[in-house]
């Protein structure tokens, strides 16, 4: 294979990684929470029902934001039915994933459990079936002091302290037909800027987020992004959308490939953020939310809904192998190519739904291969963006021409120290790279971390759970300005360069 070649220039950067890139999802879906993060009975469970054993492989990602509770959950969702004693709380046939949800777990045990793992809570009100007034009511629950029906009954509830909650999602993909209460652009801009206006008449602080598309693939992109945002541009921060890759024709090459159209959506959604700025001659910018990523494959509607009407089956708990991990590593990356505008992006979901962390009920807990992706990720990524020029040898896959089987990012830390991501998407050769690196001197390899292994679809269990776990055992050299090293094939890289006093 030739070579791939990689310049890095001191003065060429993108932007500050903002802290809220390393955040994530929990929805009340499947075992994600029931099952999950909360097991009263588990052999690890503390005196509130959380897992000791999930929190000691949650904690160590170091998530800034939780976001909660959804999701198609929060389109039939009363925020109300999850507070005050347990035993008086409803149970309700919850329509999106077709089970029972006891609400024995609501957003005061979702408050203590983030607190439990060090992150911030991003919360979502339900503006598809409802509507203003209890979208303002759950901030006053969450957020006022005291001195109010709400705040008090919060007090009542033993929290004195209010919730703080900063970042609001104004509802969920309600570009999507299979949402209750779907919506146009239009009809759920004009709700979506009286819910934002009244929430910051209740409390100046938050920020909110306009759910814009659920997936490139939907036709209404980025038309119904640009309508809602017609309607409330001046009265949102940031504009939310969301991407799932599957390999439905278990075609890995093309599977691989399939992260450029995650820059690409990112990019376009950006544009359209721009475009209606243009168009209303605004000052204000409008970020984006990338608050639902990841790789699915169980979508099938026969998986997905059968187990109809059970508390807390298990749904959507693909097992992700090596090869998930890359295309995992693909959008982080996205993300980090467009970190001057990509300021919020949760990964999704923390546990067992669509997730790298598994659990049995009762029994163990263990990560599946881009669990480590995304550690590797938020222990490196911290710090400024690093505009990148990747010069790679290429090859083509059913859906695409042209791939470069490098792809890669870079952050400096504020400390001066240079992390360098990489995969190489080749099935079957190792790939050369050669770094320059203009501008940065007295530089030393500290690490090359390699997550890799055999097989494209190799995988942990519970019995086997470090069949794929990183390893510093790569080979990169830095001679002066140069930096060179080898990655094998199918492998997600962290090359770490420490700066020397
Ligand atoms: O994460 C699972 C589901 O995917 C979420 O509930 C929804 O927002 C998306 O379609």
């Amino acid at each position: 294979m030739d070579k791939a070649k990689i310049i890095l220039d001191k003065d060429f950067i993108i932007s500050k990684v903002d802290e809220k890139v390393f955040s994530s999802f929990v929805e009340p879906l499947g075992r994600c929470i029931y099952g999950g993060i909360y097991e009263p009975g588990h052999v690890t469970a503390d005196q509130n029902g959380f897992r000791q054993d999930v929190l000691e492989l949650t904690k160590p990602l170091n998530i800034t934001l939780n976001r909660f509770p959804g999701g198609n959950f929060t389109s039939t969702y009363r925020w109300e039915d999850g507070i005050g004693p347990k035993e008086l709380r409803p149970r309700r046939a919850e329509v999106a994933w077709q089970c029972i949800e006891t609400n024995e777990f609501g957003l005061n045990e979702f408050a203590d459990w983030s607190k439990l793992n060090g992150s911030d809570v991003m919360m979502t009100v339900n503006l598809a079936t409802r509507g203003v007034l209890e979208a303002m009511d759950c901030v006053e629950y969450c957020n006022f002091q005291e001195g109010t029906t709400l705040s008090d009954l919060r007090i009542s509830h033993g929290y004195k302290k209010p919730h703080g909650y900063r970042y609001w999602c104004l509802t969920n993909e309600i570009d999507g037909v299979w949402q209750v209460g779907q919506k146009t652009g239009t009809d759920y801009g004009r709700i979506a800027r009286e819910a934002s206006k009244a929430m910051k008449l209740l409390d100046e602080n938050i920020k909110t987020v306009l759910a814009g598309s659920s997936s490139p693939s939907q036709n209404s992109f980025p038309s119904f992004d640009a309508a809602a945002l017609e309607e409330s541009y001046e009265f949102v921060d940031y504009l939310s959308i969301h991407q799932y890759i599957g390999n439905a024709k278990d075609d890995s090459p093309n599977y691989l490939a399939k992260t450029l159209i995650t820059d690409n959506y990112l990019k376009t959604a950006i544009a359209t953020c721009d475009y209606i700025k243009a168009k209303n001659r605004s000052n204000k910018k409008v970020n984006i939310s990338f608050d639902e990523f990841n790789t699915w494959h169980s979508i099938a509607e026969e998986k997905r809904f059968s187990n109809k009407w059970q508390v807390a089956p298990p749904l959507l708990e693909d097992t992700y192998t090596m090869e998930d991990a890359l295309v995992l590593g693909g959008m982080l990356m996205a993300v980090l190519k467009n970190a001057d505008r990509v300021k919020i992006a949760c990964v999704s979901e923390l546990v067992n739904c669509i997730s790298h962390i598994r659990t049995r009920n009762g029994g163990g807990a263990w990560v599946l291969p881009p669990y480590y992706t995304f550690l590797l990720f938020s222990k490196y990524a911290r710090g400024t963006s690093l505009m990148i020029n990747v010069n790679s040898p290429k090859y083509d896959s059913t859906d695409f021409t042209d791939v470069p089987y490098l792809d890669a990012a870079a952050t400096l830390a504020d400390n001066g120290d240079i992390s360098i991501f990489a995969i190489n998407r080749s099935m079957e050769e190792v790939l050369p790279l050669e770094t320059e690196l203009r501008g940065f001197e007295n530089y030393i390899v500290k690490e090359h971390i390699v997550l890799k292994s055999e097989g494209a679809k190799d995988t942990n269990t519970e019995e086997c759970p470090n069949n794929v776990v990183p390893q510093n055992n790569g080979n990169a050299q830095i001679d002066g300005n140069k930096l060179v090293a080898a990655l094998p094939k199918l492998s997600w890289n962290v090359i770490h360069l420490e700066k020397m006093k």
